[in-house]
């Protein structure tokens, strides 16, 4: 299959990181716990090289959590700071006040050298499309948070939200694009609901998920839609086809309907449904 992302906005998205970046002491990172490499852009990496970095797991609860600890090993070996977190519910968001503290030891002892009091931690959210960066905003800053207003030098109509007397967080966050360096990371992005579903082909990918939930999360998925095993191994065609017969997935007459059964198997996956699922997973 042929994966594509919307590429018209991305000079713009990146321009705006460019325009902000000179004014954060901290990038705030969200990566999707289901697909963390995937679900990054290697530029991140230029555009925040002197800033400190966190990176934030997000979807954990969407994640196998094993395979958590791994990603959580694999990002503090490469020298980030890194935290499990749910944005919806806001789990794992009280450890971030100490970490960015951590993160942001020598700027807070440089400011203290220099007699600077008080001048708070200012963080920028990035992350690619639907990975939870709105969702973070919201349940973090929360409601009581207020905006202070333009402060020269930041880009027009941007504004600051104070979390409290140590963190500023700029209200808009950072939109990157994953990179498709291969057809594996399009895939795996098309599967967790990171692309237009629209043009992606439903059978085709279900097909490819159940194979890999087969060789990874069996007994979840076998579990899910009641499926036996009987001796001979079971294809995706197998499953599929079950899957048709167990949620009636028809078309007029008997036929079944494949791209109905597609549908339903990639939406229990992306809902967590057939269980906590990770499609990557580093050596651990
Ligand atoms: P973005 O700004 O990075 O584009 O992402 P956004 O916050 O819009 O979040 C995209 C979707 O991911 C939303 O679901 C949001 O609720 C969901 N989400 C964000 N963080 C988490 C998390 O930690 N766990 C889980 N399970 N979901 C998360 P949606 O279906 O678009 O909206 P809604 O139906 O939840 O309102």
């Amino acid at each position: 299959m042929n994966y594509q992302w919307y590429p018209g906005h991305m000079t713009k998205a990146k321009r705006m990181m460019q325009e902000n970046i000179s004014l954060i002491d901290l990038v705030i990172e969200l990566v999707d716990a289901r697909v963390p490499l995937s679900s990054r852009n290697p530029d991140i990496d230029e555009l925040g090289k002197n800033k400190s970095r966190l990176i934030l797991l997000n979807k954990s609860d969407l994640a196998d959590p094993r395979v958590n600890q791994c990603w959580m090993k694999y990002f503090k070996e490469k020298g980030f700071y890194v935290l499990e977190v749910n944005a919806k519910t806001g789990q794992g968001l009280k450890a971030i006040q100490g970490m960015v503290r951590e993160a942001c030891k020598e700027k807070i002892e440089r400011d203290r050298k220099r007699g600077i009091k008080n001048r708070p931690v200012r963080a920028i959210v990035v992350g690619i499309p639907n990975v939870g960066k709105s969702t973070f905003i919201n349940s973090f800053a929360g409601k009581a948070c207020t905006k202070t207003g333009n402060k020269p030098g930041v880009t027009k109509g941007k504004q600051w939200i104070r979390l409290n007397k140590e963190l500023e967080l700029l209200d808009t966050p950072g939109i990157l694009w994953p990179k498709f360096e291969s057809e594996e990371v399009g895939q795996k992005l098309a599967m967790i609901g990171s692309m237009n579903d629209e043009i992606l082909q439903m059978t085709e990918l279900a097909g490819d998920l159940v194979t890999y939930l087969l060789s990874h999360y069996r007994s979840d998925l076998l579990g899910r839609y009641q499926i036996a095993e009987e001796g001979q191994a079971l294809t995706a065609q197998q499953v599929m086809e079950t899957v048709c017969e167990n949620r009636k997935c028809y078309k007029k007459g008997q036929e079944p309907d494949y791209e109905k059964a597609a549908a339903l198997v990639v939406e229990d996956f992306r809902s967590g449904r057939i269980g906590r699922i990770t499609l990557e997973e580093p050596a651990c």
